[in-house]
């Protein structure tokens, strides 16, 4: 394997040591997500690129090209995790773009490296770059899979087609806390029943739409005592699906507004080609599929970046948002050498 494999291999690890508990914990705007980036931009700096943080605290390693003023070609992702999260989510897009910008050479467009904050509660940091000008040229995320289609094709790497809507909601269930024992299950306006037949009418709103996907992930019950009826739940819904027409029919279905969302976003044709063209230049298939999950590339897509997206297998049948998540350190090895290329090419 080379050295460049082996160095994210390793980068891999310590970041995934970050933090404390089972799985990676570098929470959005956590002390341990700070550490990460700075983490990072240390490496950055060693691999004699020029570091940038921004004002959202996002960083910046920069390839300066023979022509800086023309709009930069960026690769990147995030460093934050969900609670318990698995080693690559985001991590790899980091330490791959890492190996890729520092090994391409001197182009003519500056090549930038970014770690985006805060992805996993939103995309801050993202969101808050894109506000500003210039944005890149072009920007390739590579991120792992997080689903089975890949492990099951026999494909180490994939391009992604686009980026399903999506929305997260609070929803807050009122009802009468009361005794338990003393209250007549007729006169009981429990708020934690309420929220379980929502439960079920989300799983089974999101079971009949092709494609559609619906999470309760948490739920919060008050008082919360054993011989207390609930008075009041508040869960967190995620709803997605693959365009727009089922979205509004998943969250139509529960009697929730079809806005505030995240719309369906497509990746660019032309990075598409350009990704396909470089996995299959080292004789591999590219089969390309949408994507479940969220990311900053599709922030960048819906400012209009020319963006595109290279999926990694993900093992264990697609396992991720766990410490089951995993993929091997040849596929690792591919994506930065297929990056690298693509970027070299991009970048002129
Ligand atoms: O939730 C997502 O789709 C991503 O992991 N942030
Ligand atoms: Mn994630
Ligand atoms: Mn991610």
């Amino acid at each position: 394997m080379s050295t460049s494999a082996k160095r994210a291999v390793e980068r891999l690890d310590v970041l995934y040591g970050l933090g404390s508990g089972r799985g990676a914990n570098r929470p959005g705007g956590s002390e341990v997500e700070q550490q990460a980036c700075e983490l990072a931009a240390r490496w950055m700096e060693e691999a004699g690129l020029e570091v940038e943080w921004d004002p959202a605290g996002n960083v910046v390693g920069r390839l300066l090209g023979t022509q800086p003023e023309l709009p930069e070609i960026c690769t990147g992702s995030h460093l934050d995790s969900v609670p318990a999260g698995g080693k690559f989510d985001g991590a790899l897009g980091v330490v791959a773009g890492l190996e890729a910008v520092a090994g391409a050479g001197t182009r003519t467009r500056t090549l930038g490296v970014v770690v985006f904050r805060d992805e996993e509660r939103g995309c801050f940091g993202s969101r808050a770059l894109v506000e500003r000008e210039p944005l890149p040229g072009r920007f390739v995320e590579v991120h792992v899979e997080q689903g089975p289609v890949l492990e099951r094709a026999g494909a180490p790497l994939g391009v992604v087609t686009g980026i399903v809507g999506y929305t997260r909601r609070e929803v807050v269930f009122e009802g009468t806390a009361g005794h338990a024992g003393t209250t007549p299950m007729a006169a009981r306006d429990d708020a934690l029943a309420k929220a379980a037949e929502f439960v079920l009418r989300a799983r089974d709103a999101a079971l009949g739409i092709e494609g559609a996907v619906a999470t309760v992930g948490s739920l919060e019950v008050d008082p919360g005592a054993v011989n207390v009826i609930p008075g009041r739940v508040r869960l967190t819904l995620d709803a997605r699906a693959p365009d727009a027409e089922r979205l509004d029919r998943l969250l139509a279905a529960l009697g929730l507004d079809p806005e505030p969302r995240n719309a369906p976003v497509a990746m660019d044709e032309s990075m598409r080609a350009v990704l396909r063209e470089e996995i299959e230049r080292l004789g591999l298939p590219a089969p390309e599929q949408p994507s479940g999950a969220g990311h900053d590339a599709g922030v960048l897509a819906a400012a209009g970046v020319e963006t595109g997206m290279l999926f990694v297998r993900s093992l264990n049948g697609g396992a991720s948002h766990s410490p089951d998540e995993l993929t091997s350190e040849e596929d690792v090895a591919l994506v930065i050498e297929v990056l690298a290329a693509a970027l070299r090419r991009l970048a002129g």
